[in-house]
């Protein structure tokens, strides 16, 4: 049985749903919010102790201003209403992404992770204005302003994903195969599952029959 200790997940799916049910993209993410509740408490239940959520990409930005605010407000009344109770809970929020938001926001984001930074329980990785390139090319130039060797340990090192394990398992929902600049060096070993339901109609109970699979898969690592 291979032992799970990080998961990350494309979300992906929130606007096909939201059109199809409420004629509104935007009614899709909001959606989506219930299902993020729902796999950080299948998730502790399972004791998985890094959980990286893809919430918005460096590529996002190209979307209407109108789904773009829209986001970014559904992000801040998550923070607002639940950040106390996830602290009462040991989880752990981080923000892998470059902090460049409005004022309010960021100032949010910052106290959000200060204040949960000592829980142990489960750390959430939230990838916001996250890009995987852009993550790599500021690790190659940081490593050669300090005159360091361009090897595995110091890319490590310098990637916004310092200190987190890899990936065991990537799941992307809404039946797309591809991985939207979304971790590529961090993904390197990880099993990917992709997943027809929409972000939204995505349960504890799929999420949990992905986790017994993972279980069972044979890991090779290269080696045979
Ligand atoms: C992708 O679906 C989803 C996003 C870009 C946003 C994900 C955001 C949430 C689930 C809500 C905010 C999250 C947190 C953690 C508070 P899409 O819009 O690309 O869907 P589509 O492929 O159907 O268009």
């Amino acid at each position: 049985m291979n032992p799970i200790n990080h998961v990350a997940i494309i979300m992906d799916g929130n606007g096909r749903w939201g059109l199809k049910y409420k004629n509104s993209r935007n009614a899709g993410h909001k959606a989506g919010i219930n299902t993020v509740e729902k796999i950080i408490k299948e998730s502790i239940r399972r004791k998985i102790k890094f959980l990286t959520l893809y919430a918005f990409s460096t590529e996002n930005w190209k979307r209407p201003q109108k789904e773009v605010n829209y986001l970014f407000n559904l992000l801040e009344t998550f923070l607002k209403n639940r950040i106390e109770d996830l602290n009462k809970q040991k989880i752990k929020l981080k923000v892998i992404g470059f902090k460049k938001f409005s004022k309010k926001l960021n100032k949010l984001l910052r106290i959000s992770e200060k204040k949960t930074l000592k829980n142990k329980k489960l750390q959430i990785n939230l990838a916001l204005n996250y890009g995987s390139k852009i993550e790599l090319l500021y690790a190659f130039k940081n490593i050669i302003k300090k005159n360091e060797k361009i090897n595995e340990k110091n890319i490590n090192r310098y990637l916004l994903t310092k200190n987190i394990p890899e990936p065991d398992l990537l799941i992307r929902t809404g039946n797309t195969k591809r991985l939207s600049n979304f971790l590529l060096w961090q993904l390197a070993y990880s099993e990917i599952y992709f997943e027809k339901k929409l972000w939204p109609d995505f349960t504890e109970s799929d999420y949990g029959k992905i986790l017994e699979k993972f279980k069972k898969t044979k890991r090779n690592f290269g080696n045979i």
